[in-house]
């Protein structure tokens, strides 16, 4: 008991040096970043290697201030969430989205997060980016539906992400606008019953990965979530999907402290 009340206070102690030998920065205008057409999301997924667990507390600790400070220096360029794979996924233990209007920007994150002492154990990586846009079908689609669209999501937390890479195939993007837009109109229509419980951001990456498009959900009804996907699943558009998942990432939305507070147990 009191070995753990000495590691809690130094890493009390540790994180107040950190943060006070951290330069002050101005934070990136999130809410800007998050909700504007023409920024870029970068999704960088890592495991933790073996020797991490091996390592005693306090070198844990040591390390996962480093994650801090690298994440404290880049807030003034770009927007990052974290969030917690380890325990829902086997492909990932860690989440990291960043958002950036240039995406070197994100690289020089990624690099020195990769670089720092708590990066030495990130491996396996999974990198994709994609480019918020415009809605493509949204403008031509009834008032109603659009209207449906406008309405709020459920108050309150939503403590899991579920993270789709797509891609669509060739004959998808043979078709005409019009039966495009039909198609997608469709699938908009049976979203509508879980609208509240999902909230949902696209981004668009043809061309910058081996994808169309890496499609962002959260939620704090997994069960909606999985009825949503079979609904999908039925509608026209559902079999032009030559990939989808590969990998699914499903996590839980997490502040960086919280990360931290995981991975010093
Ligand atoms: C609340 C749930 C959802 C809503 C309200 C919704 C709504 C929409 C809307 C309105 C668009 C058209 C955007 C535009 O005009 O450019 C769209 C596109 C898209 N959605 Fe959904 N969607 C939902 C769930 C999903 C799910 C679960 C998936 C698959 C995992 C998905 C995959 C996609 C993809 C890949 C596109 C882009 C299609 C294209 O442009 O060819 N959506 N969605």
């Amino acid at each position: 008991m009191r070995s753990r009340i000495s590691t809690f206070v130094r890493f009390v102690v540790l994180v107040s040096v950190v943060l006070a030998v951290v330069p002050a920065v101005n934070a990136a205008d999130r809410d800007k970043l998050l909700s504007e057409p023409g920024v870029y999301g970068t999704f960088a997924a890592f495991r933790l290697d073996a020797d991490w667990v091996k390592q005693g507390q306090t070198t844990r600790i040591t390390q996962l201030l480093t994650l801090k400070g690298v994440v404290e220096q880049h807030r003034e360029k770009v927007a990052i969430d974290v969030y917690l794979l380890r325990g829902l996924s086997d492909r990932a233990d860690l989440l990291f989205r960043i958002h950036a209007t240039e995406l070197r920007d994100a690289q020089e994150f990624l690099l020195d997060l990769q670089g720092s002492l708590f990066g030495k154990h990130l491996t396996d990586s999974t990198i994709f980016s994609g480019l918020t846009k415009k809605a493509s079908y949204v403008p031509g689609m009834p008032d109603s539906l659009k209207a449906e669209l406008k309405a709020p999501s459920e108050p309150g937390p939503q403590p899991y992400v579920i993270v789709i890479p797509i891609r669509k195939s060739a004959d998808w993007w043979g078709l005409d606008q019009d039966k495009r837009a039909a198609m997608m109109q469709e699938h908009t229509e049976v979203t509508v019953p879980y609208l509240k419980t999902v909230k949902r951001k696209l981004y668009h990456s043809s061309g910058l990965d081996d994808l169309d498009f890496i499609t962002y959900f959260e939620t704090s009804k997994l069960e909606d979530f999985h009825s949503l996907v079979l609904a999908l699943e039925k509608v026209k558009e559902f079999p032009y999907n030559r990939r989808f998942g590969h990998p699914t990432l499903l996590g839980t939305v997490r502040s960086l402290d919280e990360i931290i507070e995981v991975l010093a147990q």
